[in-house]
């Protein structure tokens, strides 16, 4: 099984779709990293698809440290990227320098994902490159910024909207980021992006002409609680085979099916002789 470098993921470009989902847990990671996946995220969208909250915003660093080093632990073969959550990288270029050291160093990340391309994030990710670290871009629908741009999900539908997503994907390039996370971006858009940077795309919801595509595990395996985007294609209903199985369980206990004989152990008959003993000297 051969690691998963930075530079493989940038030579696939142009050569074959680069496979990219999220993990926060280990059986998760286990299970991706042996299906040969290309790259794992520890996205911020732990927030809400393992912590149950409504959005992102909440997610502290010490939070993505902990799933990083999980997901990190697990994961033999796959390029591991883990998201700087919000407000841990706006402040200032140390700040953000900081936590993306402490994913790397306490989390094991081999790089981290920054939201927008605003000149203050450019600046932070420059810094962070400078210091070792690759960089993932993430442009077009930015979770973080939700209370900004409110219902309007989809990202460079008019022509203002479109020239400020090209400028900011030659942004993150010229920053120096290793590829760019599109998330909700009409694949129109996507597809001139992708031929006109020398980096990777990635697309959640952005059409199949991005040089790979990222999922949240929890759509994929149709897992998650809340909201799915039209974009999601659930391959498979965890849910249903959830609670099918522990109907099932409920019902095996309440009839006493279960454990049966051979899920329990049995004392020799010297010990049972013992314990009728007892049962006779300790009877009210
Ligand atoms: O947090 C996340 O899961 C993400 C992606 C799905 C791109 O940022």
């Amino acid at each position: 099984m051969q690691k998963i470098f930075v530079n493989d993921i940038i030579a696939k470009k142009g050569v074959e779709p680069i496979v990219c989902i999220t993990a926060y847990d280990y059986p998760t990671a286990r299970s991706v990293d042996d299906a040969g996946v290309d790259l794992v995220l520890i996205g911020d969208s732990v927030a809400m698809v393992v912590q149950g909250r409504e959005n992102t915003l909440s997610v502290t660093v010490d939070e993505m440290v902990y799933h990083t080093e999980i997901v990190s632990r697990a994961t033999e073969r796959a390029f591991v990227v883990a998201d700087m959550p919000f407000m841990s990288y706006q402040a200032s270029i140390e700040e953000g320098l900081y936590n993306a050291g402490r994913l790397v160093k306490e989390g094991g990340a081999a790089a981290v994902k920054y939201e927008g391309a605003v000149n203050r994030t450019l600046d932070t990710i420059r810094a962070t490159i400078e210091a070792g670290i690759p960089v993932l871009g993430h442009v077009g629908y930015t979770p973080q910024s939700l209370n900004i741009f409110g219902k309007n999900i989809i990202r460079g539908k008019d022509s203002n909207g479109a020239h400020l997503i090209v400028e900011q994907a030659i942004a993150l390039e010229e920053a120096g980021c290793f590829g760019i996370v599109l998330e909700m971006v009409p694949r129109e858009l996507s597809a001139l992006i992708t031929n006109i940077v020398n980096i990777p795309t990635i697309g959640i919801g952005s059409g199949p002409e991005c040089d790979g595509q990222i999922i949240v595990w929890h759509d994929l395996l149709g897992s998650y609680f809340g909201y799915s985007p039209k974009f999601v294609r659930a391959l498979a209903d965890l849910k249903g085979i959830a609670a099918k199985a522990v109907n099932e369980y409920a019902d095996l206990v309440r009839k006493r099916d279960y454990p049966d004989a051979g899920e329990s152990v049995s004392l020799d008959d010297e010990m049972k002789r013992e314990i009728s003993e007892l049962e006779e000297e300790f009877k009210r």
